[in-house]
């Protein structure tokens, strides 16, 4: 059940299909804390301090606020894959940096914590691209903002997941804890938030704070595999539909009919696919395919434009 947290193999974090022809970072995503890669529609957004375990400093935070926006409107995105470099997710919020060195510095650290509080959470929670949270090694504190903001969580069987703020004096905090009770039961939160103990990607699995686990050597391919499934299926359906399933929790009944009849309306006014119509005569008439077990194919994105490396 627990994770007992050394020894991790720094694995070096290389995703298929950013190797061979699509090879080099992006260069017009180059930061100092934040690695960028494409490949076959799918951007790898992943914490670029393995030194410090990924640890999220002010700067860090800068950085991924920034590359996040801009992915959200590349065209050659249709997945973004948040994970971390050298076998880690994030250890957290950087003590030092975020905490420390700006217990007197309230101005930056207001700036710092609306960056961290963006990306993490309003960002990934509304995005209009299916997000997917790849999770290896250390997954702590802070951190869990952005694995509960994105869509889906993938972890490593491996993986460490730990609520660590009780052990070192403070409360989960920024969104942290209402993040965790409104994604597991209570007993769950309860447990791991004030005993603090690390858990492993199985159990994450087994508590609903992720989607699954599996062996740290299939971790890239099993989030290919989700990505490539998502990027089947109509971007306007897929984004009203996620939108859709988070924003009706805080609904009453009344309230739900309501905005899901009109945010059914709103598909079709920007769908580049006219998903409906292409849908029922995909089924209907033309009899190509079967709803229960797959998507309508594609008109305009079945293939993701490639992005290569430019500058
Ligand atoms: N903040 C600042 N620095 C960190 C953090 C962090 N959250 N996590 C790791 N580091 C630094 C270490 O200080 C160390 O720096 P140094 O090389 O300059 O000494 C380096 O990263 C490597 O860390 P180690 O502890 O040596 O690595 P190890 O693999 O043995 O342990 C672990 C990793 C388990 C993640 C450990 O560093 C740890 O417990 N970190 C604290 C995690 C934490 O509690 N995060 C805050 C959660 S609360 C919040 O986010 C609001």
């Amino acid at each position: 059940m627990f994770f007992y947290a050394n020894a991790l193999p720094e694995r070096s974090f290389v995703p298929r299909g950013c190797r061979a022809k699509e090879g080099a970072p992006m260069t017009d995503y180059t930061y100092d804390f934040v690695n960028v890669r494409m490949g076959d529609g799918i951007a790898w957004a992943a914490l670029n301090r393995p030194e410090k375990r990924n640890a999220m400093s002010p700067a860090l935070h800068y950085e991924m606020d920034d590359a996040l926006a801009r992915l959200e409107v590349d065209d050659n995105v249709k997945v973004v894959v948040v994970t971390g470099e050298g076998g880690n997710f994030s250890a957290g919020q950087d003590l030092k940096k975020f905490f420390r060195e700006l217990e007197n510095n309230p101005a930056e650290r207001k700036k710092a914590a609306a960056a961290a509080n963006r990306w993490r959470w309003e960002r990934l929670y509304g995005y209009d691209k299916p997000t997917i949270a790849m999770v290896h090694g250390y997954c702590v504190g802070g951190a869990f903002m952005q694995l509960l903001a994105c869509d889906f969580a993938i972890a490593a069987e491996d993986a460490a997941f730990s609520l660590s703020e009780v052990n070192w004096g403070i409360l989960p905090g920024a969104l942290v804890s209402k993040a965790v009770a409104d994604a597991v039961l209570p007993r769950h939160a309860l447990y791991y938030a004030c005993l603090g103990e690390p858990f492993d990607g199985k159990e994450a699995a087994r508590i609903g704070m992720i989607n699954y686990a599996v062996p740290a050597e299939k971790l890239e391919a099993a989030t290919v595999e989700l990505a490539q499934k998502l990027m089947k299926k109509s971007p306007a359906v897929l984004r009203a539909t996620k939108q859709a399933i988070r924003h009706v929790r805080t609904m009453d009944v009344p309230q739900a009919y309501d905005y899901l009849a009109e945010k059914g309306k709103a598909i079709k006014a920007a769908d580049k696919e006219d998903s409906y119509n292409t849908g029922l005569r995909q089924f209907l008439d033309e009899k190509s395919y079967k709803p229960t077990f797959e998507p309508f194919r594609l008109a305009t994105s079945d293939k993701p434009s490639k992005a290569g490396a430019k500058k």
